[in-house]
């Protein structure tokens, strides 16, 4: 009879398993106005219209994508659409050995995209522990850009063999956008027209919460976790999810007696 119950209580527990992660993972990450985290490049095209919908003349300017458990949202838009931050190379740290510039290059960015979350890779922090570098942030910078000088990130071509290091170990600073380059641009501040407040946002200068976006999947019910195929996080399957953990507590002390 155990024999026959072990099989199942497993696939049981594989169950309640599945059921939890989005229940888990739905949790965003709160971050401090300053730290540490990593810094990455991607191609964004120029006046492409990233994940929060902000306008295509923001391309013109320093734009970055941030990580989707500190962005706030698993599609669309988050809290950290608009966001401004002045972000500083500190160092490299996969090269051997790690580079230490001489100068400390700083720039100010506006998040207007989405790093979606990854098991590995730089943007996969979550509340349950961060990235590879220690960090539940990354800044990944839209780069090239007509905004932002070819050699910004500093090399040493002659030492290292290779001028791009792909990843930057970096300090942040959350700044009003008033220091971004865009400020003065009123086409480059704001949300795209004809697509409706549902589904795009981007703050001008969020301070607090009446001018900061909101969390596009928490809307919509949709859970932030896009590796688990359970996408319908209402409010339903958690509390059926906190009913099977109770029914479940009295067959743990049956299994381990
Ligand atoms: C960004 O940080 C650098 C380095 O700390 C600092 O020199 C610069 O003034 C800062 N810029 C803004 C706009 O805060
Ligand atoms: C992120 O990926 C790294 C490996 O690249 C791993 O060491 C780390 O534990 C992962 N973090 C999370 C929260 O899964
Ligand atoms: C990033 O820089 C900080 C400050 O210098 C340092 O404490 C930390 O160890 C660095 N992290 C990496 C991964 O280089
Ligand atoms: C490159 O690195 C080498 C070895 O650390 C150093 O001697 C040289 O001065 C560096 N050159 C530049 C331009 O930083
Ligand atoms: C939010 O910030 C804006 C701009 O700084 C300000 O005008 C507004 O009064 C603030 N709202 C609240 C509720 O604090």
């Amino acid at each position: 009879m155990a024999l026959l119950a072990i099989p199942f209580f497993t696939s049981w527990m594989l169950t309640l398993f599945l059921l939890f992660v989005p229940t888990l993972a739905s949790e965003w990450i709160e971050y401090p106005d300053n730290g540490f985290a990593t810094l990455t490049h991607y191609s964004l095209p120029l006046d492409y219209i990233a994940s929060c919908g902000c306008t295509a003349e923001s391309t013109h300017y320093p734009t970055a994508a941030l990580s989707q458990m500190a962005f706030g949202s698993s599609t669309a838009y988050g809290p950290a659409c608009g966001r401004c931050f002045n972000l500083t190379l500190l160092n490299t740290f996969l090269s051997v050995p790690p580079f230490f510039p001489s100068g400390h290059q700083s720039i100010v960015v506006k998040v207007t995209d989405l790093c979606p979350l990854s098991t590995t890779g730089w943007c996969n922090a979550t509340t349950n522990g961060p990235n590879a570098a220690g960090h539940d942030l990354n800044f990944d910078l839209a780069f090239p850009s007509t905004s932002i000088p070819s050699n910004f990130f500093p090399s040493n071509a002659s030492y290292y063999g290779y001028t791009d290091f792909g990843v930057w170990n970096i300090s942040y600073e959350s700044v009003s956008c008033s220091n971004w380059e865009g400020w003065n641009d009123a086409a480059a501040l704001g949300s795209v027209t004809g697509q409706g407040p549902e589904s795009v946002c981007c703050a001008a200068d969020p301070t607090n919460s009446s001018n900061t976006c909101t969390s596009y999947s928490d809307h919509n019910g949709i859970a932030p976790d896009t590796t688990t195929s359970l996408g319908h996080s209402t409010p339903q399957p958690y509390i059926f999810t906190l009913s099977l953990v109770s029914s479940i507590l009295p067959l743990f002390g049956y299994f381990y007696e």
